[in-house]
């Protein structure tokens, strides 16, 4: 079985982060946001993965590829000159693609989910059709790809980003397409949601098929931490031996080993830890994720925040908010924080109480 990823976005809802660092890349619970889906893909006995890459293939072409000889699975970049959307780079790949009659999975990047890839090809297989997404459902469904369908599955429209409600029933980003999709398909920027899935629906060749379980598309910070509270319940659920206990921790919670933790800290609940972070004596930490070498200091108190990779949080800062810092960013000591997003490489002096974008 193959599958295709698309990962050539921008990422410039995950900014300051996706400023040094491509959105798959970002780790998620400690783990590139991408890895979650390839090894989801491999536990699914799918042995080839297309990685459709427009925008900083190098940096995911050098770190993905000895990721991908560990799982046994071969990864294929296929590197568009222009984006070429969320369709056209299926039929960049249609060489590929059509060597076999088997249908192939097509992922987004920036969704997370317990990956229901083998009911799905179960379901595929059982209508017969042209091809079957997977849908959850959401609050908020103006931001998505909506969709309606009968009972059986039989999806009678697709709407992306609808300006008024129809349902909030939503795409999740994961599909299984037989071969014959490419018909549909020019070699051309060209959006799969906006012009391929409503022709299939008319034609009654586009199926739904409800996901079990917890869904996010964590490609903005909000939804980032949403989605790692969901992550880590699930986890929870599934092996709670990956998560961390010890004195002060409460409730979910994930900590590199290699990550140093002082005295007397309260952390979680819903907080990740990455490697090589060090957490000072008496530090509070909740709902937040601390990337790859970053430190907070002493008695910082820190909820709703992503701290990026080697920052530093001074002693006695509260952050607070969706606080976004980006790479190698210091914020001395004392300050207060709320919803500020920081550049990648600044110092901040001064407190920021209302949210804001800080370069
Ligand atoms: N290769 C390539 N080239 N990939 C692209 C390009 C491109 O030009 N443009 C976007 N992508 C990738 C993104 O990296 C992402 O993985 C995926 O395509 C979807 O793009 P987003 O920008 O994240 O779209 P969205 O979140 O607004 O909406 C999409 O996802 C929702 C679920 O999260 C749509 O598929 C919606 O229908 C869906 O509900
Ligand atoms: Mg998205």
């Amino acid at each position: 079985l193959r599958a295709l990823i698309l990962v050539g976005g921008y990422g410039t809802r995950l900014r300051p982060l996706t400023l040094s660092r491509p959105k798959p890349l970002v780790e998620f619970a400690n783990k590139p946001m991408l890895m979650h889906q390839i090894e989801a893909l491999v536990e699914s006995n799918v042995t080839e993965i297309i990685l459709a890459v427009s925008y900083r293939a190098e940096e995911m072409e050098k770190e993905l590829t000895a990721e991908a000889e560990k799982l046994g699975v071969s990864l294929i970049f296929s590197h568009e000159n222009e984006p070429l959307g969320t369709a056209g780079p299926i039929a960049l790949a249609r060489k590929i693609l059509m060597t076999s009659d088997e249908p192939f999975y097509v992922l987004n990047s920036d969704i997370i989910c317990d990956f229901p890839f083998k009911q799905l090809l179960e379901f595929h297989k059982k209508h017969r059709k042209e091809g079957t997404i997977v849908v959850t459902k959401v609050e908020e469904p103006s931001k998505y790809g909506v969709v309606v369908y009968e009972e059986d599955g039989k999806i009678e429209s697709f709407i992306e980003k609808p300006q008024e409600f129809v349902s909030n029933k939503i795409n999740a980003g994961i599909y299984i397409l037989n071969p014959s999709v490419l018909n549909r398909i020019e070699l051309r920027p060209m959006s799969i949601e906006k012009e391929v899935f409503p022709g299939m629906a008319k034609d009654g060749q586009l199926y739904a098929m409800e996901l079990p379980g917890f869904w996010m598309d964590v490609g903005q910070p909000k939804d980032f931490l949403t989605g790692m509270c969901l992550y880590l319940a699930s986890l929870r659920e599934k092996s709670p031996e990956k998560l961390y206990t010890g004195e002060g921790v409460v409730g979910n919670v994930l900590v590199d080993p290699t990550a140093k933790i002082g005295k007397d800290c309260r952390i979680g609940p819903n907080v990740t830890i990455g490697p090589g972070v060090t957490l000072a004596d008496g530090c509070c930490i909740k709902r937040s994720t601390l990337l790859k070498c970053s430190t907070v200091k002493e008695h910082a108190w820190l909820d709703g925040c992503i701290v990026g990779w080697r920052s530093v949080v001074g002693r006695w800062v509260r952050m607070e908010g969706i606080t976004v810092l980006g790479e190698d960013v210091i914020v001395k000591d004392e300050l207060y924080i709320n919803g500020g997003q920081v550049l990648p490489h600044k110092s901040i002096a001064t407190s920021v109480p209302e949210p804001q974008i800080i370069m």
